[in-house]
């Protein structure tokens, strides 16, 4: 068989920035690297060093409420919040993700669902305790930015926290993917009842950002 190519390579073949198009060419990148044409696509088996670093995170076992996952692609960090004792939805706009995530992770507690940012399901919308969103805003190009933000925000419940992961654009442009989030991006988190605990600029972390990670926290009141 022939060796995987790259996936970074094949998004840009895929119209990775089609703004006609902006997310179909998730589910044709996730199929190839089912099927072994391409490498797998954000491949990693541990949570996110940011997430697992999150100063606010509870002791393993020790979390109660729900908790979603934005773009959960292979499912790392949702298996990490269903340890820490969420009741842990996670969603991808890929069927196949959800199905290799679900491959990878037997027996797991996690609700793994087909599911687009920008057509939510009714029930999920203000029905999480704790909404994770690592890259999934910054993967898709800007003309369904404000879309996907208010996605992310309409899943978090009363009293509940998002926390945002995200690499750092000092202004936007249209050189991606990814197209990583200015300072107002960022912020936009941060509107329509959420307001901001931290916004953190995290230089050390790996990114695809010479600037580094945003790792912001906001609660609904
Ligand atoms: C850059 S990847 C990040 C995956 C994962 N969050 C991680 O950090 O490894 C972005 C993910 O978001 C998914 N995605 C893109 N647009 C989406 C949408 N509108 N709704 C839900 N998932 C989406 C993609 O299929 C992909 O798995």
């Amino acid at each position: 068989m022939a060796e995987p190519r790259s996936w970074q390579a094949e998004t840009a073949l895929l119209g990775n920035a089609d703004p006609s198009d902006p997310t179909g060419w998730f589910e044709p990148l996730w199929a190839s690297a089912k099927d072994g044409a391409v490498t797998m696509p954000w491949d990693r088996d541990d949570p996110h060093p940011a997430l697992a670093a999150w100063p606010n995170s509870p002791d393993l076992g020790t979390a109660s409420g729900t908790a979603v996952v934005v773009g959960c692609g292979l499912g790392a960090d949702a298996e990490h919040l269903s340890l820490l004792g969420y009741e842990t939805t996670a969603f991808d706009i890929s069927p196949a993700a959800i199905a290799a995530a679900r491959a990878r992770n037997p027996g797991s507690a996690v609700t793994y669902a087909v599911g687009n940012l920008l057509d939510l399901p009714r029930d999920w919308i203000s029905a999480f305790d704790l909404v994770v969103e690592i890259f999934t805003v910054q993967a898709v190009n800007r003309r369904v930015r404000g879309g996907l933000t208010a996605g992310v925000r309409s899943l978090v419940a009363p009293g509940g926290i998002l926390l945002a992961i995200q690499a750092i654009a000092e202004k936007g442009d249209d050189d991606g993917p990814p197209w990583p989030l200015t300072q107002p991006e960022i912020e936009a988190f941060g509107t329509d009842g959420l307001s901001a605990v931290s916004i953190e600029g995290l230089p050390d972390y790996a990114s695809p950002s010479p600037l580094g990670l945003w790792r912001a926290e906001f609660r609904r009141s």
